[in-house]
């Protein structure tokens, strides 16, 4: 008998740790590396969000809380929905969780049979197959390529669909790519949608805060109000005000749903931290000129890091509509030798040899389902990140 249970042995370790461990190993080894792959801003909490938390210490809640949070951060949750995307919800319909991951994992752990399908598509943020894996799911992987903008067209999700769908994950602005979409194509997605009532969509909000000018945020209930009892809208506060250390993740949707991934999560983390509950209450109700600032100065990186890694032989690297990544394409440098000697078979060896031959850290596309590319996360201060691009310019330049 197999100490490993049968559903752990479906999950593939993270492909991104392998090109973490590397870069950890190489600047222990006293190589200078830049790691260009976290998914975090690298900006601290805001000051009026830590006193909060500090208040709340001091004050003694400390306690175990409600299993899905705290009616007092539910109705800034419910409030939120109404001011931000005209989404009504009652604090029954609200769950929170121990980041924005672990409300994905609740829903698909409360909703998931065997045989049961997820439509992912891709290049998706990496845990969805593999949470839909852990929880006895099918992942049904719908590549989006660049021609398209990286965007699941409606034609592609009808034909993904199929009687065993219950899920479509849903993200916009998206990780890795950026790439958001415009109510108008959303609503082609929500139009196919309406056709098979058996199918739900869970809406990955995360990087809802970070669109850029010119790109205007939108979420599927709000856009087709026919398929809110179907919806789960799911947000949180890590990426929109620097808090991913906090782990507070937020959804609405449906009360029966909603009491199942309570079920799950009173059964496994108990509640989310008390302290950072009280914390996310400030970061919804209070002042929001930290979104609008942090707003200002990731517009002004991916600028130069597009513009940057456009001027790279053999790289494309289409300008994203929010989020803080880039998913530049390599096809120019596929079958291509580089100054070490490396032929550059795929988005994989383009990274490793990347790494090995400037220290500069990005994550390979094989990792996020579509080749050949690369993601780079600029959350990263400006000069850092222009140094990156003129070794990767540099590297580029090599290969031959
Ligand atoms: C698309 C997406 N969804 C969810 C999460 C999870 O966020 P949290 O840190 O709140 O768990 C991330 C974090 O990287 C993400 O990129």
């Amino acid at each position: 008998m197999s100490l490993i249970s049968a559903s752990l042995a479906r999950v593939k370790p993270s492909p991104t740790i392998a090109i973490s461990s590397k870069a950890k190993e190489l600047a222990a080894a006293g190589r200078d590396i830049i790691a260009l792959s976290a998914g975090e801003p690298d900006f601290d909490t805001p000051e009026n969000i830590r006193n909060a938390a500090k208040a709340a210490v001091d004050a003694g809640k400390t306690r175990y809380t409600a299993p899905d949070g705290i009616p007092e951060l539910k109705q800034a949750i419910c409030d939120k929905f109404q001011r931000e995307n005209g989404l009504s919800y009652i604090p029954a319909q609200v769950t929170v969780s121990t980041g924005g991951k672990q409300v994905l994992y609740n829903a698909f752990m409360a909703t998931l049979d065997a045989g049961d399908e997820v439509v992912i598509p891709a290049p998706y943020w990496v845990s969805y197959p593999d949470m839909v894996l852990l929880a006895g799911g099918t992942p049904v992987i719908v590549e989006c390529p660049m021609e398209s903008g990286f965007k699941l067209t409606p034609e592609a999700l009808e034909a993904a669909i199929t009687p065993k769908t219950k899920w479509l994950i849903f993200n916009s602005p998206s990780n890795p790519t950026g790439a958001g979409y415009t109510r108008q194509e959303l609503k082609g997605l929500t139009d196919v949608l309406m056709r098979h009532p058996q199918v739900h969509i869970m809406t990955d909000d995360m990087y809802e805060h970070l669109s850029y000018e010119g790109f205007t945020f939108c979420t599927p209930a709000e856009v087709e109000p026919g398929l809110y009892d179907r919806t789960l809208t799911c947000n949180g506060v890590s990426k929109a005000y620097a808090m991913t250390g906090w782990r507070i993740g937020y959804a609405a949707g449906p009360e029966t749903l909603i009491s199942a991934m309570r079920k799950v999560q009173s059964q496994s983390t108990s509640c989310p931290c008390s302290v950072s509950q009280w914390a996310a209450i400030e970061a919804l109700n209070g002042p929001q000129d930290y979104i609008h600032n942090s707003l200002e100065v990731f517009q002004r990186r991916r600028d130069m890091v597009v513009e940057m890694l456009n001027d790279c032989p053999g790289i494309t690297c289409p300008t994203p509509d929010g989020a803080f990544y880039v998913y530049p394409s390599i096809q120019g440098c596929i079958e291509k030798t580089s100054a070490a000697g490396t032929k550059i078979t795929d988005d994989e060896v383009f990274a490793t040899a990347l790494l090995e031959e400037t220290g500069v850290a990005v994550v390979f596309g094989a990792a996020f389902g579509l080749s050949p590319n690369f993601r780079v996360s600029y959350a990263e201060a400006d000069d850092v990140l222009r140094e990156a691009c003129l070794r990767i310019k540099r590297f580029c330049n090599a290969l031959n």
